[in-house]
């Protein structure tokens, strides 16, 4: 495999993973505030991140190359409204879909054909977390002034189910 290619793969395994904490950390303020939903939703959030990781674990392995595990950054927001982790969620999630295309990228300047059709399924992957995040940050701002609509939208964040990612299903 091309190193720039491997290199941000591998880089990819720690981003996705800080992304499961960054989640985590959410779930963490949401449950301290009462939101049991919002928490909920964060949870399955965070695993779907790890499961992003093992994703790009298992592409490596699959192709003859060595995992090397870097240490994790620490999630170090505050938030002072229910809205800022929405906010900071989308933001992160753009920031994540641009470090897959430069994976793409780099892929594609290395004529890796492999490597960019695995990645199709991220590039779709980041198109629906942005819009769901982006309509998180909509209903809040629409219904999170009123208590009796803010609870029944944490009503809804609760009922969301884990599921594993067509690619470690099929794996
Ligand atoms: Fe693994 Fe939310 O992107």
């Amino acid at each position: 495999m091309d190193k720039k290619v491997y290199e941000l793969i591998n880089d990819q395994i720690n981003k996705e993973l800080y992304s499961a904490y960054l989640y985590l950390s959410f779930a963490d303020y949401y449950e301290e505030e009462g939101l049991d939903g919002y928490a909920n939703w964060y949870m399955i959030q965070a695993q779907e991140e790890r499961d992003h990781a093992l994703i790009f674990r298992n592409y490596l392995h699959e192709n003859g190359e060595r995992v090397k595990l870097l240490a994790i950054d620490m999630p170090d927001k505050e938030f002072s409204n229910f809205l800022e982790p929405l906010e900071a969620g989308l933001e992160h999630e753009k920031y994540v879909t641009s470090l897959i295309n430069d994976i793409y990228s780099a892929a594609m300047e290395a004529k890796d054909y492999r490597a960019m059709k695995f990645l199709d399924w991220f590039i779709e992957e980041q198109m629906e977390e942005e819009d769901t995040a982006d309509d998180m940050i909509t209903k809040m701002k629409l219904f999170g002034g009123d208590a009796r609509s803010l609870y029944e939208l944490d009503q809804q964040y609760a009922a969301r189910v884990y599921s594993v990612p067509s690619p470690l299903a099929n794996a």
